[in-house]
């Protein structure tokens, strides 16, 4: 058994988990989405009133994580779907709200601990693809294929509009680009675990890539790691 650890983290909206999702399903790996579990615990704390004025109740917050439930269940589909205590989540979870105010919880050290002891837990058998922020840095140091994903922040902004108003959601262009920029300057510039490439980790601006050619890429890196 060969199975290796792919880590895949950048950029907000930079097609992360497009290709980590295509790359699980070619090799028959799991794939993780580790930046739905950051938005599962956000959602969590909007629901329980944990935030008054963008303001997170920190001192509450320590108190409930242990109340906090977060797991992917695959739907009829064979797609991962996220579940907060039993509940599917994973419509909510992408919500401008949500958007909003995940980088503010994310950067929170306890938040981190917690998320990162499942996340590793998650990978204990390899054969997995997990995308985030600090996956090749924090999460698995040494997974054997690090990728760092980049492209510019209005290829990343139009993208990630478009996939919203494709699942029916409704934002502007504006709304998203500087939803994304707050997000990648709050997640590179926090204390605990911050967004950076790993030493290691092989960069890929896909700014005028296609998915085909994308994917074609990671393939091809996955067969240099193996
Ligand atoms: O990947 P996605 O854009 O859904 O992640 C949402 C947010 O979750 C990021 O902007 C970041 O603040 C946080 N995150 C993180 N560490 C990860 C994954 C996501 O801090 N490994």
């Amino acid at each position: 058994n060969n199975n290796i650890v792919i880590a895949i983290d950048g950029f907000s909206s930079c097609g992360k988990s497009t290709m980590a999702k295509e790359l699980a399903k070619k090799l028959g790996y799991i794939y993780i989405d580790s930046g739905a579990m950051y938005r599962a615990v956000t959602l969590f704390c909007i629901q329980n009133g944990l935030v008054t004025n963008g303001v997170i109740d920190e001192d509450r917050l320590k108190d409930e994580m242990r109340n906090i439930k977060i797991e992917f269940r695959i739907n009829s589909e064979g797609r991962p779907e996220t579940y907060l205590n039993d509940k599917n989540v994973e419509q909510e979870i992408r919500s401008m709200q949500v958007s909003n105010l995940v980088s503010p919880v994310s950067a929170i050290g306890f938040v981190r601990e917690a998320m990162t002891r499942l996340q590793q837990d998650m990978g204990r058998r390899k054969g997995i693809v997990m995308d985030g922020r600090d996956i090749g840095t924090t999460v698995f140091p040494n997974a054997e294929l690090k990728i760092f994903v980049t492209a510019s922040s209005d290829t990343r902004a139009k993208r990630r509009l478009e996939e919203m108003l494709r699942k029916g959601q409704t934002a502007t262009y504006d709304e998203v680009l500087k939803n994304v920029e707050e997000r990648d300057y709050i997640d590179q510039h926090r204390t605990v675990s911050p967004l950076r490439k790993a030493d290691d980790a092989i960069l890929l601006d896909n700014s005028h890539m296609t998915l085909e050619q994308q994917d074609q890429w990671l393939y091809n890196e996955y067969l240099k790691a193996v």
